[in-house]
């Protein structure tokens, strides 16, 4: 989705600027844009790759020390150039007065926007966002964050701004309303940007505004101010978080070295656990754990299928109804209400606009309690919810979720297990085991990382194909649907999943001899009803794709094509199968050649609806 980057400096910013964007190219964009505040404001604008925009902008000399940047993923008007952000406005005050970067959407753009033309502005693009430019040229009074301030107060929707002024070249001023935005701290320079990320190399001060903050950047120091606008101190933390993820070491894609980081990123995920017990989740989850009697999920994309996943554990394990809800759907519908149902959301980034919204409709719905399950401590979710589960996933760049996804099954499981404990249903030699087990894991899924030769073979016959069938059962059915989301995301080939059972209702019609049919088929209780559906579809000449495990006895034949798992890892095994369907979608996508970190039209972090 969109980035901001804003900095005042005593030198010249445009390199730090295109850094910034280059480094929150991962959230995925389609134009980008930089302006500066150098004896009047100007501007570039491409709708290529931040690199185009650094070499247009060498071309001309481009320099400044007061500047903001953005990277655009279009909601309102076509990927142009005339929509790229940053936009300007002329007015009264004369030629390319205001400048402003957005992210989010103003909702109610088109009432402004008419008020505004009848006033005699005039629209260069299709944007909700020239609004802003135009409404900050008309309301202003000689200082521009007094009136940025009353400016905010008349847009509704979710938006983080940031809004500069020809007449005062040494000051950037940032807002912040649903979408986030962080300030960084410099030696007699300051920032802004939309996520740390963008700073890591410039600073790691990071002060992360809350909702309704106002903040006035300048070269000395910054002021923030609340929605009331009182002037507020907001405590700079130091990130590092952030300094290695940029790099990419041994790998050609953040998304392979984040499959690779995975026994790592579970690692940190277990940290400090020694025992399922509730003081994992916060202070008060005794308490709230002891209230709940079923749990309703609620998230998107792939942490959506890692909720499915956890529905299978929750039931079985724990013995908690759980319902599992796109949060898209969810919010805009009329549940029946049971208040002691735990709510979970799900999300890597903690921003989704959707599952927010999810989580705020399901508390006025009358839900008590609430966790996020989140891989940003600083999230809004993180702070919306009652109780939360950090994963330490460490920085996932790649657009295709690959370590969110495992290390939310990891925490998703201890969930699971403490609700168990805690309802007399697991024992304590069953605790130590299941504990042994999660301990070992990162061990396991090493073994499954040294299949990637075998994976590789059997990428480049998917490479020729437009289209794959994914089928699973029970626990790996979320399996099989991460795996063709996978696929279908970065390769751009069709991609559907099915539970095994259902072929014949339906996608067996799909089946014929140019059809690979991928099968997740671990040696569990279902493991011989599997065996009949991938008879039924040799039976028409479906050609069959199988990660199995290492005890199933399933062996290669004509048609049927098998790579050979670990033996089977029990509850756990979801975590090991998505693996090798992570490591085929990606290599497939190499050898059809797409752009595997940034798919087209995707965004990494929805922070629109
Ligand atoms: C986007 C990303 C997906 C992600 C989904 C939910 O669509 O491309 O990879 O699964 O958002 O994101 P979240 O941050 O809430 O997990």
């Amino acid at each position: 989705m969109c980035g901001i980057v804003g900095a005042v400096a005593q030198r010249n910013i445009v390199p730090i600027l295109l850094e910034g964007l280059k480094r929150l190219e991962y959230r995925g964009y389609d134009s980008c844009g930089v302006a500066v505040n150098s004896q009047g404001l100007k501007r570039a604008r491409s709708v290529a790759r931040v690199a185009e925009l650094e070499r247009e902008v060498e071309q001309t000399g481009f320099a400044g020390s007061a500047g903001i940047a953005h990277t655009r993923w279009a909601t309102h008007g076509a990927p142009a150039t005339n929509n790229a952000h940053p936009h300007f406005s002329s007015g009264k005050h004369g030629e390319n007065f205001i400048g402003v970067v957005h992210n989010g959407i103003i909702e109610n753009y088109e009432s402004i926007r008419d008020e505004l033309k009848a006033k005699g502005y005039h629209f260069e693009s299709q944007t909700d966002t020239e609004v802003v430019a135009h409404l900050v040229n008309d309301s202003y009074d000689g200082d521009l964050l007094r009136t940025v301030q009353k400016v905010v107060k008349r847009l509704t929707g979710a938006f983080a701004i940031a809004v500069f002024c020809k007449d005062e070249p040494e000051r950037v001023i940032g807002a912040r309303l649903g979408c986030p935005l962080i300030v960084g701290l410099g030696h007699g320079e300051n920032f802004l940007a939309s996520d740390a990320m963008a700073l890591a190399g410039t600073t790691d001060q990071i002060i992360y505004l809350e909702e309704g903050d106002v903040v006035d950047v300048k070269r000395e120091g910054v002021r923030i101010f609340d929605r009331d606008d009182q002037e507020v101190q907001r405590k700079a933390q130091t990130v590092t978080a952030y300094s290695g993820a940029i790099d990419l070491g041994p790998y050609r894609h953040y998304m392979q070295k984040e499959i690779f980081e995975q026994p790592r990123a579970i690692t940190d995920t277990l940290e400090g656990v020694q025992g399922f017990v509730p003081d994992l989740f916060g202070q008060r989850a005794e308490e709230v754990f002891g209230q709940i009697d079923a749990v309703q999920i609620l998230a998107c994309g792939t942490s959506y299928y890692s909720g499915m996943t956890a529905k299978y554990w929750l039931e079985s394990v724990a013995g908690l109804p759980t319902s599992v809800e796109i949060a898209s759907e969810y919010r805009y519908r009329t549940p029946a209400v049971n208040p002691n149902a735990l709510i979970v959301v799900i999300s890597q980034s903690g921003e989704t606009a959707d599952t927010l919204a999810a989580l705020k409709y399901a508390k006025e719905l009358g839900h008590k309690h609430s966790i996020a399950i989140c891989n940003v401590a600083t999230s809004a979710m993180v702070r919306e919810t009652e109780l939360a589960y950090l994963t330490r996933a460490g920085a996932e760049i790649g657009v295709a979720s690959t370590k969110a996804f495992t290390t939310q099954l990891t925490a998703l499981f201890l969930l699971t297990l403490t609700l168990a404990k805690m309802r007399g249903r697991l024992s304590a030699e069953e605790e130590q085991q299941q504990l042994r087990n999660l301990r070992h894991l990162p061990t396991a899924l090493q073994s499954v990382l040294a299949l990637e030769p075998q994976v590789i073979a059997w990428a480049e016959a998917f490479a020729r194909k437009e289209n794959a069938l994914f089928l699973g059962r029970g626990l790996h059915y979320p399996i099989a649907l991460e795996g063709a989301l996978k696929l279908k995301e970065i390769s751009y080939i069709h991609a559907e999943a099915y539970p095994a059972g259902e072929l014949k209702h339906g996608p067996l019609a799909l089946v014929t001899a140019e059809m690979p049919v991928v099968t997740v088929a671990p040696n569990d209780a279902l493991i011989e009803k599997l065996k009949s559906n991938m008879q039924e579809v040799r039976a028409r000449g479906g050609q069959l794709y199988v990660f199995a495990d290492g005890d199933s006895h399933i062996s290669s034949s004509e048609g049927v094509h098998v790579i050979r798992m670990p033996e089977h890892y029990g509850l756990l095994s979801p975590i090991l199968h998505v693996v090798p369907l992570q490591l085929l979608a990606y290599h497939t996508a190499l050898a059809r050649g797409t752009d595997v970190d940034k798919p087209r039209n995707l965004a990494k972090s929805v922070t629109v609806e």
